[in-house]
């Protein structure tokens, strides 16, 4: 008798746009595959056989309903890849999601961390765990990056202003890093073999980030990456632009597994067009803001 062979399940965030959209290409195109991806709206566009659940990250009642609708439809079977991909960057920190949070650090951060915490228990021994961040995140490659690190004032920030909106992104890429070093940290993932990545693509033109800022102030960012950041990649190679394509390509080798960071590594970053495992921020690194920021953030999602 023919038996069906076990399909590798594959959750995803983020594959309706930009690298992520390359990514999913490539991922759905592995065999006995089943991938999964939240998406706002309806109708979107996806790979053939790539089934699609609602979900806006900027509304935690809506990653609930994500969670449970996954593990609803999954049955028994486990998640073997979660890949939490999705982000946005806006132009100030006045936006507020659904729960009163500010809107980068909820969706990129608060959404994730929670769905994480709700998928974790089901995904697969020897599973991975990919939360994509940005080199944004660390100071010595950014200079208005955190270098301290405030989880209330981020979710209610009372200062807003011109630069707001890139503060509050970068601080939410160091969050996507502290929560992926607590994540790998954790005793059931540990003892479970479950391996977590914070990826970062690495500056990447083509995308749809930053969407929905002016007109103006889209002209002026394209204006910036096509001279200044040309100038300063010259000498800084975080700053060589990359393509959605070679972004996307590298996020599926990643969350396929087909790359490895070296042991006790978790940090993958692309740089002209190469994965390298540098250090992360030495603020991302410390296990106090580890600590602080799972429990401040596990209070705001309402867990233990
Ligand atoms: N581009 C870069 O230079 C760069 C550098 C470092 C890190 N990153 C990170 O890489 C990831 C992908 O970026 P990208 O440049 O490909 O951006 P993008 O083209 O704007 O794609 C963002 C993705 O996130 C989804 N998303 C945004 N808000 C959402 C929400 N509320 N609920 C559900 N899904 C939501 C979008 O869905 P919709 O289709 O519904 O909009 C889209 O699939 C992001 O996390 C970004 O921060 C990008």
């Amino acid at each position: 008798m023919n038996q069906a062979k076990p399909q590798h399940v594959i959750v995803m965030t983020g594959a309706t746009a930009g690298l992520g959209a390359h990514a999913v290409q490539r991922i759905a195109a592995q065999p006995d595959t089943r991938v999964i991806i939240g998406a706002r709206g309806r109708g979107r566009t996806v790979p053939r056989g790539v089934e699609v659940i609602p979900l806006d990250l900027a509304s935690l009642a809506s990653v609930r309903e994500f969670a449970d609708a996954v593990m609803g439809q999954l049955g028994d079977a486990r998640i073997d890849i979660l890949v939490l991909n999705a982000g946005i960057q806006t132009s100030n920190n006045e936006r507020r999601s659904a729960d009163g949070y500010e809107l980068t650090f909820a969706v990129n951060h608060l959404a994730h961390y929670l769905l994480a915490r709700l998928l974790l228990p089901r995904m697969a021994d020897h599973g991975r765990l990919v939360i994509t961040t940005s080199e944004t995140h660390d100071p010595a490659v950014t200079p208005i990056a955190p270098k301290t690190l405030e989880p209330q004032v981020l979710a209610r920030p009372s200062r807003s202003g011109f630069g707001s909106g890139i503060r509050a992104y970068t601080a939410s890429r160091l969050c996507n890093l502290l929560t992926a070093q607590s994540s790998a940290a954790l005793d059931e993932v540990k003892s479970r073999q479950i391996t977590v990545i914070a990826f970062s693509p690495g500056l990447t033109g083509g995308t749809s980030l930053g969407r929905d800022s002016s007109r103006v102030r889209r002209a002026f960012v394209t204006f910036l990456m096509h001279t200044v950041f040309r100038l300063v990649g010259l000498f800084r190679p975080e700053y060589v632009m990359g393509t959605p394509e070679r972004s996307g390509e590298a996020l599926a080798e990643v969350s396929l597994g087909a790359i490895t960071p070296p042991p006790d590594r978790i940090y993958i970053t692309l740089v002209k067009g190469e994965l390298t495992f540098p250090d992360p921020s030495e603020l991302a690194r410390s296990r106090e803001a580890q600590d602080r920021l799972w429990r401040e953030s596990a209070a705001m999602v309402g867990i233990e």
